[in-house]
């Protein structure tokens, strides 16, 4: 199986009004790169919705914050391929931020035109710590959509939030395709897979633990019969590591975003925390 690699949006464009004229579904796994199991489950429930797959590689200026890991994320394009290979994935598009950008050197919204999703969405859990950061995501997803024309596009759920606000983005903007959301996929551990794992040190990732085993233990306490969510609340800030710094441990009603008292079906509970300098994101819904 062939995996052609791209990184011009023209030469895309070529190979995706070939397939559209054969009336080919198209599935698009947007990335950033330096794939994982996450990113291989992703694609390989992407192969079993879709004739032809494109996985996009490209980490996104536009939604990162001055002083985040822009420059330090991981980029490995060589194993990428090698995994997109071996899944069988049709292309690897990797733009350059040139290729996606053009010549504006600024990349804000003095020059570019961006997609801002709805205040209330952006400005809570991990948009409150990272202002912009979702403008940045819904913008280059809009423009990863327009070049992909796909008809289905996956997206885990360890970004729920990212999820639910580009849900909303097809929906408020009509742009027709399906947004497939993938379960989060965990190390044996319970670990949830990042990319940005690399970053931790061994005693980083045992702390790091805690974070799903609060999880854990709440849905647990929940299943038992607790909705109290200031009690699951407290049970899950027990058994974080004291050297996690907690960001946030909110609930919400996964079908409107709403912060909510009472967990019932269908609560996300979502936590992002620090261990040493290395910002984690995780969450459950509880059924
Ligand atoms: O989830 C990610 O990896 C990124 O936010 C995405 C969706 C590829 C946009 O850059």
């Amino acid at each position: 199986m062939n995996t052609i690699l791209i990184n011009n949006i023209e030469e895309i464009k070529k190979n995706i009004k070939e397939w559209k004229q054969e009336n080919t579904k198209i599935g698009l796994v947007p990335t950033m790169g330096a794939l994982h199991k996450g990113h291989a489950s992703l694609i390989e429930t992407a192969k079993k919705t879709c004739d032809k797959v494109v996985v996009s590689v490209f980490v996104n200026p536009i939604q990162f914050g001055p002083n985040e890991d822009f420059d330090k994320y991981p980029r490995t394009i060589e194993n990428d391929l090698e995994l997109c290979k071996k899944l069988g994935v049709d292309i690897v598009f990797a733009p350059t931020p040139k290729e996606m950008y053009g010549e504006n050197t600024k990349l804000s919204n003095t020059e570019l035109t961006f997609v801002c999703p709805p205040y209330n969405l952006v400005d809570c859990l991990c948009g409150k710590a990272r202002p912009g950061h979702f403008d940045g995501v819904a913008t280059v997803v809009l423009k990863l959509f327009n070049i992909v024309k796909p008809d289905y596009a996956f997206f885990g759920q360890k970004d729920a939030q990212q999820l639910f606000i580009l849900k909303k983005m097809v929906k408020d903007l009509n742009i027709d395709l399906t947004i497939v959301p993938c379960p989060i996929v965990r190390e044996t551990d319970g670990l949830a897979l990042s990319s940005r794992n690399t970053y931790l040190s061994k005693e980083e990732r045992e702390n790091a633990l805690t974070i799903s085993k609060a999880l854990k233990e709440i849905e647990k306490l929940y299943n038992s019969g607790t909705v109290d969510t200031n009690i699951l609340f407290d049970a899950g800030f027990s058994i974080l590591n004291h050297n996690i710094d907690l960001e946030y441990l909110e609930f919400r009603d996964f079908e409107t975003f709403e912060k909510i008292h009472t967990a019932r079906k269908n609560t996300l509970v979502a936590i992002a925390a620090k261990s040493g300098k290395t910002r984690l994101i995780d969450n459950i819904i509880l059924g």
